[in-house]
C-alpha cells in the first residue's frame, strides 16, 4: 500500500473493532483474564492480549501499528507527549555513565532533559556546534550508545544530514535516533537513510489539530544489538522480567518490546487512548495537510525574502538557503512548515499586531503559529547560549498553517508596518 492509503485505512481489522468505520476508543484500565492459565500465558508473554492499559491498548495499539507503517518500522510504542519518546528512546539503551552525541541546535526541551535531567542520571550528553561530521566523530568513546538529531531542527530549522549521521553511528557499533517530528514520515523516512529508531512528538503534525498531546517510539528492526558487548540491556537477562533475553525472545523487534515491557511499565507515561483517537483522526488526513503545509510556508518564504524590511529568511527548500542541496536530498516533496524570518522593526510590536497568527509555542497546527524566541522561550539564555542555538534578537519562528496564502501574508505585512512606526 501507498502512503496515503496506509495514513487513512492501514491496519484497520473492521471485524475485530465490532465493523466501527471510526477507530473506537477504549476507554479501560485492564482486561479480564479467561482463565488462571490464560494470565499466566499474558504474563509470561506466551500469548498476545492485553493485561492493564499501561502496558496495551487496543487504541493505542491502532495508532502504533499505523505509525510503524508509515515510517517501515517493525513496532512502534505510543507514548504521553514527544518528551517521554525521547526520555524512553535513550534511556533504553543508555544508563548511568554512558554517553549521547548530538547536536546543540536541538529543540529546548530536548536540551534541558540531555543537559540536565540527563546529567543528574549519570548520562553524559556531548553537544556538538558544527555540521561537521569530524565533529561528531571526535566526540564519540567507547561509551557512547547512540547518535541522536532531528531530521529538521526546531527552532533552528537545520536538516540533518542522516545517511551520514548514520554511516559514523554504525562505524563506531550504535544505533542513530532521529526525532521526525517536524518532517513528519510523509515528507522524509528516516530508516530510508540507514537511522535505526525515530521518535516524534504526535503533538505536532501527525495530530495537527492542537487538540492531543502524544509521542511515538518507531523502530526500524534493521540494528543488531548483538553485534557488540554494548548492549547488554537487550541481549543479557532482564531480571525485572522473568530473565527474559529481549534479542532472543522478539528478534528485530527486540528494542521496542523492551521499551514497553520494562520501560513503560516502569515509568508510566503511556498515551491516552481518547488521544489515541485524536491522533489518528489527524493521521488520516496527515498527507493532504503537509502538501498544503509545504505550500504556504514556501510561499511566504519566497515573499518574505524580496521584502525590503525582512533582514534574513530560513527555510531550507529555497533556493539561497544553506540546507538547500540537503533539502533537495531528504525533503523533495517539501520541507514542512516550521519557517524563521528576522524583522528589521520592533519585535514586540509585531508580535502583537498580528492578527492571524496565533502567539503561542506550539507547531504542526492547522493554525498558523508564531513565536518570539528571544522575548518569550529563549529569554533567560545569555548571549552565547542565544548564538549556540541560533537565535538572534529578531528572529521569529512560525509554524505556517492552512489557511489562505493571501490573508497570511497580509497578517505579516501589516504587522511589518507596524513595527517600525
Ligand atoms: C522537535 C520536537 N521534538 C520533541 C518535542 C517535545 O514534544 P512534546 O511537546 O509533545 O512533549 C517538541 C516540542 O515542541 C519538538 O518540537
Amino acid at each position: 500500500m501507498k502512503f496515503e492509503t496506509i495514513a487513512t485505512q492501514g491496519y484497520t481489522d473492521l471485524k475485530k473493532q465490532n465493523h466501527a468505520i471510526s477507530m473506537p476508543i477504549y476507554a479501560t484500565t485492564a482486561y479480564s483474564f479467561d482463565s488462571v492459565e490464560h494470565a499466566v500465558n499474558l504474563f509470561d508473554l506466551k500469548v498476545e492480549g492485553d493485561i492493564y492499559s499501561r502496558l496495551t491498548n487496543p487504541s493505542n495499539e491502532m495508532i502504533e501499528k499505523r505509525i510503524a507503517a508509515l515510517e517501515g518500522g517493525v513496532g512502534a510504542l505510543a507514548v504521553s507527549s514527544g518528551q517521554s519518546a525521547i526520555l524512553i528512546a535513550i534511556l533504553n539503551i543508555a544508563q548511568c555513565g554512558d554517553e549521547v552525541v548530538t547536536s546543540s541546535k536541538i529543540y529546548g526541551g530536548t536540551y534541558n532533559l540531555f543537559a540536565k535531567t540527563f546529567q543528574q542520571m549519570g548520562i553524559n550528553v556531548k553537544f556538538i556546534d558544527s555540521d561537521n561530521i569530524e565533529d561528531y566523530e571526535n566526540a564519540i568513546t567507547n561509551k557512547t550508545k547512540c547518535i541522536y538529531a532531528e531530521s529538521i531542527g526546531n527552532p533552528s530549522i537545520k536538516v540533518a544530514d542522516i545517511e551520514n549521521l548514520a554511516k559514523l553511528a554504525h562505524k563506531h557499533g550504535v544505533p542513530l535516533i532521529i526525532d521526525n517530528t517536524v518532517a513528519t514520515p510523509y515528507l522524509l523516512r528516516p530508516f530510508d537513510f540507514g537511522a535505526d529508531i525515530v521518535v516524534h512528538s504526535t503533538t505536532k503534525y501527525l495530530s495537527g489539530h492542537g487538540n492531543a498531546m502524544g509521542g511515538c517510539i518507531v523502530d526500524s528492526g534493521k540494528f543488531d544489538w548483538r553485534k557488540n558487548d554494548k548492549f547488554k540491556m537487550l541481549t543479557t537477562p532482564d531480571e525485572s522480567y522473568h530473565g527474559i533475553i529481549y534479542t532472543e525472545a522478539f528478534k528485530e523487534a527486540a528494542y521496542i518490546a523492551k521499551s514497553r515491557t520494562h520501560l513503560i511499565r516502569d515509568l508510566g507515561c503511556c498515551m491516552s487512548p481518547f488521544n489515541a483517537y485524536l491522533t489518528m483522526l489527524g493521521l488520516e488526513t496527515l498527507h493532504v495537510r503537509m502538501d498544503r503545509h509545504c505550500e504556504n510556508a514556501k510561499k511566504l518564504v519566497e515573499h518574505l525574502a524580496k521584502h525590503p524590511h525582512i533582514n534574513f529568511v530560513t527555510y531550507p527548500n529555497y533556493e539561497g538557503s544553506k540546507d538547500y542541496e540537503l533539502a533537495k536530498k531528504y525533503l523533495p516533496k517539501g520541507a514542512s512548515s516550521l519557517i524563521g524570518f528576522g524583522v528589521d522593526g520592533d519585535g514586540i510590536k509585531f508580535i502583537e499586531a498580528l492578527k492571524l497568527f496565533i502567539h503561542a509555542t506550539n507547531l504542526g497546527d492547522v493554525r498558523s503559529i508564531i513565536t518570539y524566541p528571544a522575548g518569550t522561550t529563549h529569554r533567560q539564555l545569555s548571549d552565547e547560549q542565544k548564538i549556540k542555538a541560533g537565535i538572534t534578537d529578531d528572529y521569529m519562528r512560525a509554524s505556517i498553517g492552512l489557511e489562505n496564502i493571501d490573508d497570511i501574508i497580509e497578517d505579516i505585512d501589516n504587522a511589518i508596518k507596524i513595527s517600525r512606526k
